[in-house]
Order: C-alpha cells, then structure tokens, then sequence
C-alpha cells in the first residue's frame, strides 16, 4: 500500500492503530482456493486470529465458515451473520454451560477434545468430531504446537478408540479432527500427521461426514514470500487429502488475515544511552504481544526520516520485555512520525489487553478506495464501565 493511505489513516483515526487491507485477504483466499481446487474443501476461519465482525463478514461473504474457541467467539460468528451450520466449535476444557448451549444452537459440529468431555456431553444431542492428538512436532514455537503427547489438546489414537466403542445413541460421530500447531512452514509434519489419521479412519472403518485438518499454515514474516510453500502443500499433502474421500474441512487464521494487518503508531522519543539507541513509540505490547511473549518477529518501518540508526523499538509499557525489535537498522525518526509493524492482522488485535490500563487501539478496513472504520477506539470512560462505584 501506498505511504499516504498510513499516513492519512494515522492522521485521521490516530495512533496506535490496526490497518486491514481488504485487497490482501481477498488475495489470500484466493491463494488457499487455488491451492486446494482439486479437493472437495471447506474453510472455517479460525475467529482467535481476528474476531472483528466486519472482517467476519467480509471472510463470509466469500463462502468462508467460523472455527470458534469459546461462547463469546461463537457468539459474535452469529452476530456477524454466520448460522449455526456454518460454525464449528473447538476448545479443550468446555464447561457443562458451554456444551449445552451447544447442544441447543446446534452447530455444523462440535470437536471432542477428550474421553472426559464425552461424558460431559451425557445424553445429550450433539454432531461430533473427535479431536486427535496424532504426536507429532509441527517443528514451530512450543508455545503453538498443540499435536505433541505433552500438549494438552485432543485424544491419542487408544483413547479415541475407545471413544468410538463406547459413544451413546445422541452423539453422531460425523468427523476426525487433527490441528498440529501454529505457524508451521514445513509441510512434512502435515503429511505424518494427516497419514496417521488415514490409516486410524481406515483401520476403524469409519462412516464420516468430513475430515479436519485445522490450520497452521505459516506466513512469511520476513515478508519476502507468502509462507508455507503452497506447491509443496499440494504435491505433498493433496494426495493424502484426497485418499480419504471425504469433504476436507480447514480452520485457518493467520494465512488468511495475517499479512493484511499493520499497526500504526507514531514515534514519543528518540532516546540515546550510553549503550544503545531506543526509538519508544505509541503501541505496546497491551496492543501487540506477539514480540513479547513468543520473541516473534514483525518487520518495522518508519515512513520517512533521514539517515539511519540502530536502535530497539519499544512501547511505553513498564516492562523491559515491552520491545517490537532488538538493534535493527532503521531511518531516524521525528517526534511524531509514523511508523508501521508488519503482519499484524493475526493474534495482533485478538491478544491485546488494558495492562497499564491501555486502551485498546481502534481497527479501520481499507477497501483499496476508502477507510471504514470496524472498530472504536477504547477510551478511559470504557475501563470504568464495569466497576461499581461505592
Ligand atoms: N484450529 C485450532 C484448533 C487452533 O487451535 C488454531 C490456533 C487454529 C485452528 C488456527 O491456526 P492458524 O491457522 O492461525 O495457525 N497466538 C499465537 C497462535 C496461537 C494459535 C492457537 N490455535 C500466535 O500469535 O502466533
């Protein structure tokens, strides 16, 4: 996107701000449809990558289903317009309350994350998927990989042997569900993952509906390429997909809105120490916690400025773990300046808090002519609403 489009929003909507360009999601989807032609598929967009309503509906309105993780998540899918039939539910640890408002909305499905959860769900009426924890490393950050016998989610093979022989008259089993991790570029956890959950459906003769295969497809945050490599994907992955004969089911989040995302913020202080050079900006890690919690990196510019430094980038949060970047060269900046944090349309806005009581910053979708803005800022009256004065 052009430098102006920043500026103008930045000036318009003020900083720290989330940016969404349109044009890329819908470049995204087209990249995922492209890629699976082949394949008899479905998307569900996982809503704990970005659970704005506008982009909901936007992903909606291009055949896009919702993968949600809690009540409120779901909740906000039917705001936006999605039916029931359109969202599946995940989630380990579902409390009674979750599954028999489930059991009443009755969606698409509900993925079993456990034997235990089974006996949650007692006699009542549910579509299900088992979630299965194949045990194998999707090679990502540990905090993201979910597919590993030491992570908490899903059921081992035995377990969901058992499962299956022992499920009562009011659960249809109409799906096997297999999400590794997050982030993950390389394809060959996929095609162990995918082909142990094969021979299981072949060895259990299973009569099922679809096949879920989560998401997890990596972006390129270097922005050099677009991440995962999708010829990959397709000579290695499709055959196996395709083997089972079945509708093939995805819940992805970061490949579909991740690039889209840019946080605005402007420059406080250029401050040099003795040691180092710091640029503070208006964002933090209450806005964008991925730097701060997993040492993710996001690409960072600032728009204009005249020669170039070293220097960390860091918010104005007290916390020394409240840094975007560590010694990258970038131009130095003017009090006020705009500067730009890539690839932020994924757990970027989801994640943000009120630490140090922030407020959250507002979220404005360009749609390659326009701004709209999709949500407020949060301000001060906001973080007094919900307590009670003596
Ligand atoms: N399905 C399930 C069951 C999941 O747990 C997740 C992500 C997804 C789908 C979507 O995965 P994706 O396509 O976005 O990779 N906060 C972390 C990512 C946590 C992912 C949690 N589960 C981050 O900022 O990197």
């Amino acid at each position: 996107m052009d430098k102006d489009i920043f500026y103008e929003a930045a000036k318009k909507y003020g900083t720290p701000l989330y940016l969404y360009d349109l044009g890329e999601i819908k470049r995204r989807i087209k990249l995922i449809e492209d890629t699976l032609k082949d394949l008899n598929f479905k998307i569900f967009f996982a809503m704990k990558a970005n659970s704005n309503p506008y982009l909901l509906k936007f992903m909606r309105s291009y055949g896009i289903g919702a993968d949600a993780v809690s009540l409120n998540e779901y909740k906000i899918a039917r705001f936006a317009g999605f039916s029931p039939s359109e969202i599946v539910v995940n989630g380990n640890g579902k409390s009674i309350e979750d599954i028999s408002f489930y059991a009443n909305e009755k969606p698409m499905c509900v993925n079993v994350d456990s034997y235990e959860e089974i006996k949650k769900i007692g006699d009542l009426p549910m579509r299900i998927a088992l979630r299965i924890n194949p045990n194998v490393d999707p090679k990502t950050h540990p905090h993201i990989s979910t597919g590993l016998k030491e992570n908490k989610f899903g059921m081992d093979f035995e377990t969901a042997k058992k499962v299956i022989r022992s499920l009562p008259h009011n659960l249809r089993l109409v799906g096997l569900h297999c999400h590794i991790g997050s982030q993950i570029t390389e394809t060959d956890p996929f095609i162990e993952a995918f082909s142990s959950l094969k021979s299981f459906a072949k060895e259990e003769k299973l009569d099922l509906e679809f096949v879920n295969v989560g998401g997890g497809w990596g972006i390129d945050y270097m922005d050099k390429n677009d991440g995962i490599n999708l010829n990959r994907y397709k000579d290695g992955i499709l055959p196996i997909l395709s083997s089972f004969d079945l509708p093939i089911y995805f819940e992805l989040g970061r490949f579909i809105v991740g690039s889209s995302g840019y946080l605005l913020t402007k420059v406080t202080e250029v401050k040099r120490t003795p040691h180092k050079n710091f640029v503070i900006v208006d964002a933090s890690m209450a806005d964008l916690i991925r730097p701060a919690l997993y040492d993710a990196h996001h690409e960072i510019e600032f728009l204009s400025g005249k020669s170039e430094m070293i220097a960390d980038v860091a918010g104005r949060i007290c916390e020394s773990g409240d840094v975007f970047a560590h010694e990258i060269k970038i131009n130095v900046p003017e009090i006020g300046e705009v500067g730009l944090i890539h690839d932020t349309g994924a757990y970027g806005y989801s994640m943000s808090s009120n630490y140090n009581l922030s407020t959250r910053p507002s979220e404005v979708a360009f749609d390659g002519d326009k701004f709209i803005l999709i949500r407020k800022r949060e301000n001060f009256e906001d973080l007094l609403r919900l307590i009670e004065e003596e």
